[in-house]
């Protein structure tokens, strides 16, 4: 089987120690892959004065498809989110991030098995900020017909794609009626379509501080969320939190032409060089590159390897987790457990 060309980004902070754990497990799953290696970032900042070179965009659109460790963004000044203008910059419109229990990670917050899906190019990060007198800031909220429609289908068409049964729209339409009406608009509108379809995926909708409050209460009674880009962000945060922190969370950014996989959490500094981060998050993200690569056995294998390992003895797991493992001796043991799964036609 030839190899796939995948744009590898280490990212900032924790990010160069989980991304090499992520590719060293992949290897381990049998997925050939020609990585090709790019900056983004602070670290590309300081060497080119430039967070998302060129180049690295330019790979991107040729290979398709990335996996990505987080990147650092000054606080209040400096560059612009790499993040940010990577996912403008590719129209990577769709941020999926599955919620699920690890098993073994058990939380009080009983089985939970969410679907974040957040639109990932507009709303507050559309970046137009302005001092319009002293000591007075606007920061506006872009909501456009065209994003809430593409990421509402887009809602069904995954729901529809991996069997869940429901979509609720999370949104703040009784204060914003206009902007968050117009997103609400949209999910209906795609809910309706979905159900013209022949589809069975139910509909209904939230504010999102109730959504806060019942996400803690009872998450069973959610599926797939529906979320514009802030939301999405915050309640994904959230939602890492009750299945046992940010080291357990993957993600993908999905477009129409490219795909960058990555982890939700961000590149811990307060961490970094120590080696103690935990590469599950990053792992996950990297089984779900798998997926979209047309590997769902490497994806299958890669998750039974590193659940084989979380329902074993904690001792092996990242410190965040209780264990006393690093993040090398993590990946190593995960990459035994995906070495003992038999191999997936
Ligand atoms: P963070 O997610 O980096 O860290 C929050 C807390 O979670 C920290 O205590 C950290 O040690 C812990 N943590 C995160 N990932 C972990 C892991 N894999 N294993 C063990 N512990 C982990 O969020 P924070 O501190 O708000 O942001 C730090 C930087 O990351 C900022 O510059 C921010 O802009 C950036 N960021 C980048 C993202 C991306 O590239 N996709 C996403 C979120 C934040």
């Amino acid at each position: 089987m030839s190899a796939t060309q995948v744009v590898f980004l280490a990212g900032d902070g924790i990010g160069p120690e989980v991304t090499e754990a992520a590719r060293r497990v992949l290897e381990a799953a049998d997925v050939a892959i020609d990585w090709i290696e790019k900056p983004l970032g602070l670290g590309a900042f300081e060497a080119c004065g430039n967070a998302l070179p060129e180049e690295t965009v330019a790979a991107i659109k040729a290979c398709g498809v990335a996996l990505k460790g987080p990147s650092t963004t000054p606080i209040g000044g400096g560059h612009v989110s790499a993040n940010v203008r990577l996912r403008q910059e590719l129209s990577l419109f769709a941020n999926v991030r599955p919620v699920k229990t690890v098993p073994g990670l058990e939380t009080s917050h009983g089985a939970i098995d969410l679907v974040i899906v957040r639109e990932n190019t507009e709303d507050l990060y559309a970046g137009l900020e302005h001092e319009i007198a002293p000591g007075v800031v606007t920061s506006i909220k872009v909501i456009t017909e065209v994003a809430s429609r593409k990421i509402s289908e887009f809602a069904f068409d995954y729901a529809t794609r991996w069997g869940r049964s429901a979509v609720t729209a999370v949104h703040k339409a009784n204060i914003m009626k206009k902007a968050d009406g117009l997103f609400l608009d949209c999910a209906q509108r795609a809910a309706d379509r979905s159900t013209a379809a022949g589809g069975s995926v139910s509909f209904n909708d939230v504010l999102v501080d109730a959504l806060c409050m019942q996400l803690v209460t009872d998450p069973s009674r959610f599926d797939v969320l529906l979320l514009e880009n802030l939301y999405g962000d915050i309640v994904s945060d959230l939602a890492a939190g009750l299945i046992g922190g940010l080291g357990l969370a993957p993600g993908g950014n999905y477009g129409d032409d490219c795909a960058v996989f990555e982890a939700i959490h961000g590149s811990a500094p307060d961490i970094a060089g120590q080696g103690i981060a935990n590469p599950i998050a990053m792992i996950l993200s990297g089984a779900m590159m798998c997926h979209h690569l047309g590997r769902p056995d490497a994806y299958t294998r890669i998750r039974r390897g590193v659940a084989s390992v979380t329902r074993g003895d904690r001792a092996v797991l990242t410190p965040d987790l209780g264990g006393k493992g690093s993040t090398t001796s993590l990946a190593d043991a995960i990459i035994e457990g995906v070495r003992a799964q038999p191999a997936l036609a």
